[in-house]
């Protein structure tokens, strides 16, 4: 099993880049695979074509105050971790013929549900041994960086954006995920669609980091993703995948 995990500033492309991610794992017929939508915006599961709701499914986050706030006690009979997991398989996965999917939902406030916290940690670390792929779209903000999904990661993608600012983001990204004992084995730069190409390899020196190219601006996918058309239906022609393709390509992915 791998996991990879996408950060960057705020619209920089990271839900984008994940759903491409998707795609190009599935064409390649390498699965099963996990999604995970970290963000308590949750773009991905648009970007995706789920609707959650309609599904009849529940975000971890709505799972937790059902499982261990509304319904009161935490501590009698099933241990919590084991409680969860039951409860995440349920109602909080999405599966279809591809991919499954979750949703950790809206943002968790710190101190009042460390428990929950780490019987969800327990519980996605079983849950998710089963995929080949477990691949999280994360919030824009750093604080969060998943430590409560992941601490096991093989790569991260930080996706660049054309502001000075962005350089900063990647020190601090990889600094926090230090920080938090995420393990991780490669920390990598990805050029978003706003990206100036020529900028990579000096983004590469002055980081420290590989930089493994860019993702393409690309109209039809910003145009499928205001209509709410899931990124998975674009044509294999499309710019952007093929960038992400061969972003994969390069790393032995594919
Ligand atoms: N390759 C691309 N070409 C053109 N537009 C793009 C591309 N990738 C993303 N966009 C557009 O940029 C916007 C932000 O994309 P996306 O939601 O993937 O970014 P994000 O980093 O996940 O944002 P957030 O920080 O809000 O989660 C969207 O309107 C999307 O259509
Ligand atoms: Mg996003």
């Amino acid at each position: 099993m791998k996991t990879l995990v996408t950060v960057g500033r705020g619209g920089t492309g990271k839900s984008s880049f994940t759903a491409l991610m998707a795609k190009a794992f599935i064409e390649s017929k390498q699965s099963p695979i996990l999604l995970v939508d970290a963000d308590p915006d949750q773009n991905l599961g648009e970007m995706l074509g789920i609707d959650l709701k309609e599904a009849g499914k529940s975000t971890i986050a709505d799972l937790i105050v059902s499982t261990f706030i509304e319904s009161g006690g935490t501590t009698v009979g099933i241990p919590p971790s084991q409680r969860i997991e039951a409860r995440i398989w349920e109602k909080g996965l999405y599966e279809s013929p591809n991919f499954d999917f979750i949703a950790v939902g809206t943002k968790w406030v710190e101190g009042c549900y460390c428990m929950p916290n780490t019987a969800l940690k327990g519980a996605l670390e079983s849950l998710t041994k089963t995929y080949k792929y477990v691949i999280v779209d994360s919030p824009a903000g750093l604080e969060n960086l998943n430590r409560r999904i992941t601490s096991n990661v093989n790569d991260i993608f930080d996706i660049l954006d054309h502001s000075k600012k962005s350089q900063d983001h990647v020190r601090r990204a990889h600094k926090i995920a230090k920080e938090v004992d995420m393990q991780f084995e490669n920390f990598y730069l990805v050029g978003g669609y706003r990206f100036p190409s020529e900028l990579g390899k000096k983004a590469e020196e002055e980081l420290n980091f590989k930089y493994l190219g860019k993702i393409e601006a690309d109209e039809q996918l910003d145009q499928y993703v205001l209509d709410g058309e899931s990124l998975l239906e674009l044509p294999n022609t499309n710019k952007a995948y093929i960038s992400v393709q061969n972003i994969l390509k390069n790393l032995g992915y594919l």
